[in-house]
């Protein structure tokens, strides 16, 4: 035993909470070793996602069933961060008297010193200022053995597009972007650590910098061409980004940045326009169809990826056709569908959410049976072609059967009886094609 305690984190929602759960795990590293065992646990953080009804809901019900931990280990540390957190401040600990921290997603840089707190004084601390200048600090992730091949670089927090059913601006706050030495920093050790890809992050990654003073700014396409300059790096991906924002700059570097994966995940919500507007998209869909062909104009074999709500207050039968029509129209590589959740204080809360549990239902089954059917006739497309991956790893069910990933980020699973490394680049030729993987034969 090195004397350390145990670290028990549980992270919900997107892949800005991901990253943050990292930078938790590394700033308590001091005093804190990782476990995978809850009930091992000296302490206990709950990354928590508020983005649907649901998301809440699990967060807690984890947090709720701590409560018996807690009675039976009273030195357990429970904190509770993320955009939960940072909307239910002390509301969280009248609710849940056994939790110790409450810290939201711009205070996780104070965990060891809250930690200490929460130890010292046993009672619950609430952390979830919002500063307007802060800055989030320079931070090098630490580069163990067996590191992982690819990583998420958080690039901006927060978000000002107020889309009236969310929720994030309130969680995140507004927009906050690293400074680009920082970022490119940490690249180039992730790098140099043998880290083969990145996924840059931010809320709106296309208005990267736009809060830093005008004659020193970095727009995002001109940090995008620099972190594809730094060495060892192979692959680079980025999300997410408002429509409305994407800038010919940017569908430019898909022309010319050999290692920017041709993969872009670009949010519709929804086909019609009258929604979009409620919505406060400040698109239209002949912008948002423009963009679209611009985009495969720029690069052909560009995989496009969306996000859709249904039963948004008052959509009504049209509504969703005119989302059924732009689905046939673009046909997505993949989408996700969500049903309209009311998260308040989001300004769509204020519209009567008029379509039933039932129509919502519905409309979510139709319109995921149409694009699964879309979806697999997009990965029919790549039968016979030769594609290369990245391996991300064996197949833990059968040895030999391994799996990698396209730079359109299909799943590609193939058979190999030579021993690979994750992040390493072999070809294949795809022999099959199903809903979520390829399947491929190895190609030297
Ligand atoms: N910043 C990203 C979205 C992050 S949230 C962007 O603008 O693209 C991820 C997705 O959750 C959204 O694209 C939206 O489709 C969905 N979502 C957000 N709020 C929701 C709500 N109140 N009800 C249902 N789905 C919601
Ligand atoms: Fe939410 Fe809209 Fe901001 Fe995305 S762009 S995080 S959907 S407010
Ligand atoms: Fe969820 Fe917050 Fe991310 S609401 S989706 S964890 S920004």
């Amino acid at each position: 035993m090195n004397g350390k305690k145990l670290l028990y984190i549980e992270t919900f929602g997107c892949q800005m909470n991901d990253r943050d759960s990292e930078i938790m795990r590394q700033l308590l590293a001091k005093a804190y070793e990782p476990t995978d065992v809850i009930g091992a646990a000296d302490a206990i953080i709950v990354n928590t996602c508020s983005i649907r009804d649901k998301a809440e809901q699990k967060a807690y019900s984890l947090l709720g069933a701590l409560r018996k931990r807690k009675r039976d280990k009273p030195d357990l540390i429970i904190a509770a961060t993320g955009c939960v957190a940072q909307q239910e401040g002390a509301r969280m600990l009248s609710r849940m008297p056994h939790v110790d921290l409450v810290v939201g997603p711009q205070n996780i840089y104070q965990l060891p010193e809250l930690f200490d707190k929460a130890r010292q004084f046993r009672q619950g601390i609430v952390a979830t200022e919002m500063a307007r200048s802060f800055h989030i600090p320079p931070f090098l992730p630490s580069l163990q053995q067996g590191n992982p091949h690819k990583r998420f670089v958080t690039i901006m927090q927060g978000c000002n597009n107020f889309c009236t059913y969310c929720i994030v601006p309130y969680t995140r706050g507004r927009e906050i972007s690293r400074k680009p030495e920082d970022i490119l920093a940490e690249i180039t050790h992730l790098a140099a650590g043998g880290v083969k890809e990145v996924t840059l992050l931010g809320q709106n990654v296309n208005s990267y910098g736009n809060d830093h003073p005008v004659g020193s700014r970095t727009s995002f396409a001109s940090l995008l061409r620099r972190v594809t300059e730094i060495k060892g790096l192979e692959r680079v991906r980025f999300t997410t980004s408002n429509p409305k924002d994407l800038s010919e700059e940017l569908m430019q570097c898909f022309t010319d940045l050999a290692k920017l994966c041709p993969h872009f995940h670009l949010p519709v919500q929804s086909g019609s326009n009258a929604i979009l507007q409620r919505m406060n998209r400040k698109y239209t869909i002949e912008h948002y169809l423009d963009r679209v062909a611009k985009l495969r104009g720029c690069c052909p074999e560009i995989a496009l990826t969306t996000d859709i709500i249904v039963g948004f207050p008052d959509e009504t039968e049209q509504d969703f056709q005119a989302t059924m029509a732009l689905i046939e129209k673009v046909r997505y590589h993949s989408a996700f569908s969500f049903k309209y959740s009311n998260r308040p204080p989001a300004k769509s809360c204020q519209f009567a959410d008029s379509v039933g549990r039932e129509e919502k239902e519905r409309r979510l089954a139709v319109l995921q049976a149409l694009q699964q059917q879309i979806t697999l006739e997009r990965n029919r497309e790549y039968l016979g072609r030769r594609l290369e991956l990245m391996v991300e790893g064996e197949s833990r069910a059968a040895e030999g059967q391994w799996s990698g990933r396209s730079v359109t980020n299909h799943i590609v699973n193939f058979e190999s009886q030579v021993a690979l490394v994750p992040g390493q680049l072999v070809q294949a030729v795809i022999r099959e094609a199903c809903l979520h993987s390829l399947r491929g034969e190895l190609s030297m």
